[in-house]
């Protein structure tokens, strides 16, 4: 088993890291079958080194019917034979680490699939079973028990219960499920199933795996007391506001799961690093970061703020102060597998309503490629910057944009199929990679894409931007590279511009981050230029642009 050689043993490696989320199923295909796999990333890892970057995200690779691309698990200990086997799994950690990239996977707790044998066991047993304690089985409410038992509500399907006879049950019951109803939730009251994770995570980290991305991190424990209280006023599935004492989210006694956890990962050298995913209130993001529980929580405000000078300074500040209160760093995100990709919504007048431009296929308001890639290359500048770790999604390295007509008969996502088609879902963002400008599927594999490419994607593939010096790409790799020399105090100071459309600061080792929104052109401040997203014209910075510099 591959242990983490050529890696420090620094316990802090991932306060400033640049880690580079991978979609399998959508990156590198070495088979032809049309689906990503892990072989497929090792034969990427060239390409991921040349990135410049610390450490990779997988999102899921385990077995999985896919009904909601990878994030219904079957097995949480094994790899989906559709993307390869644990050698395989071996081979791709081995091959990262001896190019110095740390690992993360994608732990999904909340929910297994429907296909999982703990919830066929639960399917096939009675109620009141040890088998379906493990999950969350009900008898509804009405005169048969033919009403759900409560009046929670799902993210994909509009109750968050569904009667067991869909998937086979013959005892009346109903189930729960945050998302499809091929998402059972688990029930974290029962010991069992905490310490079947404890297990998963222990695998994983026994294999040499350096870190976890939580999925739903908020959503595990529930109130199941009896009698089960309903939701009565819609606040949402996420309950913000509820200060830990929600029914279905963010719950305190929540805490005591991710504590054993960190006891789990604090027994390794270095110990394993988490961070989570929680849509919780901004006051309680602390307890999920803490270093008692996971470590590091996402704070996703950039992935909505406005590409404005003031919205970024506040958006910065608030999340710098956050993550200094519990010891953690930040962790920009501007885009990711659940969300548009950021050059389209840079591309967009930001009065636009995205999501009805998504269901008219990005027909119904004009998109500017252009700006959008070089406004998001301006944001990622920005935030890579800063003090904290970068999450960054594949493909966004190379400015490329969402997908937005993705015909219906080809849509995977269960947040369209199963969400009355209301939202176009996150399909547009998972369209394989393109790595050659023509070409069978782009040279994502020699088959095709399980999701169509567009004829521009060739375009914006690896093999055209690695010949142009100006590209995205090449500005990622230089910027991720000069970031090594910012990974030092976890610092910022802001300066005085004389335009309120420009944004500059300046880190402990005398770097200085310009970025012009807005304003027609701003003057080069005096300075040895490091970096810029787009080239400065008679000392001027052209709008929509980043400049890192040196102060003399
Ligand atoms: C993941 C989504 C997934 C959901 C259910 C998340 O927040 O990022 O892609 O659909 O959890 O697992």
């Amino acid at each position: 088993m591959p242990k983490s050689s050529g890696l420090s043993k620094d316990k802090n490696w991932w306060r400033q890291a640049s880690v580079y989320q991978i979609y399998p199923r959508s990156f590198a295909d070495s088979n032809g079958d049309g689906i990503g796999d892990l072989k497929g990333i090792t034969s990427r890892i060239p390409y991921l080194k040349s990135l410049n970057i610390d450490a990779v995200w997988l999102s899921p690779f385990y077995p999985s019917a896919l009904v909601d691309g990878g994030y219904d698990v079957d097995n949480y200990r094994d790899v989906d034979p559709k993307l390869g086997t644990l050698a395989d799994f071996d081979e791709m950690l081995a091959g990262l680490h001896k190019a110095g990239i740390r690992v993360y996977v994608d732990i999904v707790p909340n929910h297994s699939s429907n296909l999982h044998e703990w919830f066929q066991e639960a399917i096939a047993a009675k109620p009141g079973s040890k088998a379906r304690n493990r999950y969350i089985f009900r008898d509804g409410r009405g005169k048969k028990g033919e009403l759900p038992p409560t009046d929670w509500v799902s993210h994909f399907a509009p109750s968050a219960w569904t009667h067991e006879s869909a998937m086979g049950g013959k005892h009346n019951q109903w189930y729960m499920h945050w998302f499809a109803p091929e998402q059972p939730d688990f029930n974290w009251d029962n010991p069992e199933v905490q310490k079947d994770f404890l297990k998963t995570l222990k695998f994983w980290a026994d294999r040499g795996v350096d870190a976890f991305r939580i999925d739903v991190a908020h959503a595990l424990k529930k109130d199941l007391s009896e009698p089960l209280r309903n939701l009565d006023v819609f606040e949402g599935l996420e309950q913000r506001g509820n200060k830990g004492k929600g029914i279905l989210a963010d719950r305190d006694d929540l805490f005591k799961i991710y504590k054993e956890w960190r006891k789990l990962f604090n027994t390794y050298d270095p110990p394993r690093v988490a961070v989570a995913e929680a849509f919780v209130h901004p006051d309680r993001i602390p307890l999920y970061a803490s270093t008692k529980t996971l470590g590091q929580c996402f704070d996703f405000r950039f992935i909505e703020t406005p590409f404005e000078a003031g919205a970024y300074k506040v958006a910065t500040q608030e999340a710098i102060e956050l993550a200094t209160k519990n010891k953690s760093t930040c962790t920009w995100t501007l885009s990711n597998h659940d969300q548009i990709r950021h050059a389209t919504k840079m591309g967009l007048n930001p009065g636009v309503n995205r999501r009805d431009w998504m269901l008219s296929n990005g027909t119904s308001h004009p998109l500017d490629m252009e700006s959008g890639t070089n406004n998001g290359l301006a944001a990622t500048l920005y935030i890579l910057a800063l003090p904290g770790s970068t999450y960054m999604f594949q493909g966004e390295e190379l400015g490329l944009h969402e997908v937005t007509d993705i015909p219906e008969s080809s849509i995977q996502d269960p947040q369209y199929l199963r969400n009355h088609k209301v939202d176009k879902g996150r399909d547009g963002c998972r369209v394989p990679l393109p790595w050659t400008q023509s070409g069978p599927s782009f040279g994502f594999g020699t088959g095709g894409a399980h999701l169509p490419q567009p004829k521009w994607f060739g375009k914006y593939s690896v093999e055209v931007e690695e010949k142009d010096p100006s590209s995205p790409l090449a500005i990622y790799r230089k910027a991720l590279e000069l970031r090594k020399e910012l990974q030092t105090k976890e610092e910022i100071k802001w300066h005085k511009t004389s335009d309120v459309s420009v944004l500059h600061y300046s880190r402990p080792n005398g770097w200085n981050c310009i970025t012009n929104f807005r304003a027609q052109e701003y003057t080069m401040p005096k300075g040895e230029i490091l970096l810029s997203s787009k080239p400065i014209v008679n000392g001027k910075i052209p709008a929509g642009t980043t400049v890192w510099f040196k102060k003399k």
